[in-house]
C-alpha cells in the first residue's frame, strides 16, 4: 500500500500508537514474532521470524538476510554474540522493535533462558499454509508428535476444540513452562468464566 506510507512516516515517533492502530487490523498486522521482547537467548545463534508486506529486517543496524517461505513472512538464522541486541522490523505498516539478550551468563530478576519448540528443526509448512484468498494462517500439525489420547487428559477437550493451539502456546518456543503464553489458570478462562 504505499499510498499509505507517507501517512505512517509521519507517525514514526509515535511507534506506539502505530502499534494501538495495528492490533485493530487483526491478521495483517507487521509483527516480529520471533524473538521476543525481553529474551534471553543461550545459543549462539538466534531465530528471526517476522510477518510483514516488502518488511526490512536490521539486527544491531545490520540487513538481516531472511528467506520468504510463504509471502510477507520472513525466516532467518543468525549468529550472534554474548551481549545486548535490538532487531527492528520496518515495513509500510510502520516500525517494530524487539530487544534481547545473548550469551551464557543468567541475566538474574528471574529471566529464565529461551527454550525453542519443537526441540528438533521442523519446517514451517509442517503447521503453516497459504489459504486460498493468499491469507497466511495456521493450518494444525502438532497431533503428528502429540497424541490426541493425552491431549484430552490435560486439556479435558478434545484437539479439535481447542485446535487454536496459539491461543496458549508460543509454538515457536517459549521462556515459561509448557510453552504457556498465559498462566494456566487464565489460559482456560478465555472462554470459561
Ligand atoms: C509446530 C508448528 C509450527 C511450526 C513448525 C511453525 N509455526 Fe509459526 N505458528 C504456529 C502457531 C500455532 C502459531 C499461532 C497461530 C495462531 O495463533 O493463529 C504460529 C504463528 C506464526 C506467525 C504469526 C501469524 C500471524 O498471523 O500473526 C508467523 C509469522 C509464523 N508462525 C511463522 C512461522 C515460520 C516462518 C516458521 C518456520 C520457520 C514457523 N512459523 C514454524 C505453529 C508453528
Ligand atoms: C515434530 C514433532 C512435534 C510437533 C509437530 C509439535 N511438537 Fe510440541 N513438542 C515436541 C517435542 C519432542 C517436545 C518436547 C518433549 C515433550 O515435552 O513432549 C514438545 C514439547 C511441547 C510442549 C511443552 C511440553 C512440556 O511438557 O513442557 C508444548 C506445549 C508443545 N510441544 C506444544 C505443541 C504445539 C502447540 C504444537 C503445534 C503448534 C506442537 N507442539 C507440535 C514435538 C513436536
Ligand atoms: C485454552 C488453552 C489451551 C489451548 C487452546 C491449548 N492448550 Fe495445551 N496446554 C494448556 C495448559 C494450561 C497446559 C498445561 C497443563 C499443565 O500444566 O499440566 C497445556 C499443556 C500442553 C502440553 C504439555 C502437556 C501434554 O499434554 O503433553 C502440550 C504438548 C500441549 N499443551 C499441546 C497443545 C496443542 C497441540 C494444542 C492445540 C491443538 C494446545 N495445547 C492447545 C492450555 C491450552
Ligand atoms: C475456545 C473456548 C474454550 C476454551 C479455551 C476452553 N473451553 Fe472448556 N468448554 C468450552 C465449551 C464450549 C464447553 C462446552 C460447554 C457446555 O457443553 O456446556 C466446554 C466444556 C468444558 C468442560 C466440561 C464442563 C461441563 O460442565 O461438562 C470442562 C471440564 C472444560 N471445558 C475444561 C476446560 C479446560 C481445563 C480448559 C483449558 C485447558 C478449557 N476448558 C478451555 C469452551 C472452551
Amino acid at each position: 500500500m504505499p499510498g499509505r506510507s507517507a501517512v505512517f512516516t509521519c507517525r514514526l515517533l509515535a511507534v506506539s500508537v502505530v502499534a494501538v492502530l495495528h492490533s485493530a487490523a487483526g491478521a495483517d498486522e507487521a509483527t516480529i514474532v520471533k524473538p521476543r521482547e525481553g529474551t534471553w537467548i543461550q545459543s549462539e545463534e538466534v531465530q528471526v521470524i517476522a510477518k510483514a508486506a516488502g518488511a526490512q529486517l536490521h539486527l544491531d543496524g545490520k540487513p538481516v538476510e531472511a528467506d520468504e517461505p510463504f509471502p510477507g513472512v520472513f525466516h532467518a538464522r543468525v549468529p550472534i554474540s554474548s551481549g545486548q541486541h535490538l532487531l527492528r522490523l520496518e515495513s509500510a505498516d510502520g516500525i517494530h522493535e524487539v530487544r534481547f539478550r545473548a550469551g551464557g551468563d543468567p541475566v538474574g530478576d528471574g529471566v529464565e533462558p529461551f527454550v525453542d519448540h519443537p526441540p528438533i528443526r521442523i519446517e514451517c509448512a509442517h503447521c503453516h499454509s497459504v489459504s486460498r484468498r493468499g491469507r497466511f494462517r495456521f493450518s494444525g500439525g502438532c497431533q503428528t508428535c502429540h497424541a490426541k489420547e493425552q491431549f484430552i487428559q490435560t486439556h479435558s477437550h478434545e484437539l479439535h476444540e481447542l485446535a487454536s493451539c496459539g491461543m496458549c502456546h508460543d509454538a515457536h518456543g517459549s521462556s515459561v513452562a509448557k510453552l504457556l503464553v498465559l498462566p494456566r489458570d487464565q489460559a482456560c478462562k478465555q472462554c470459561h468464566n
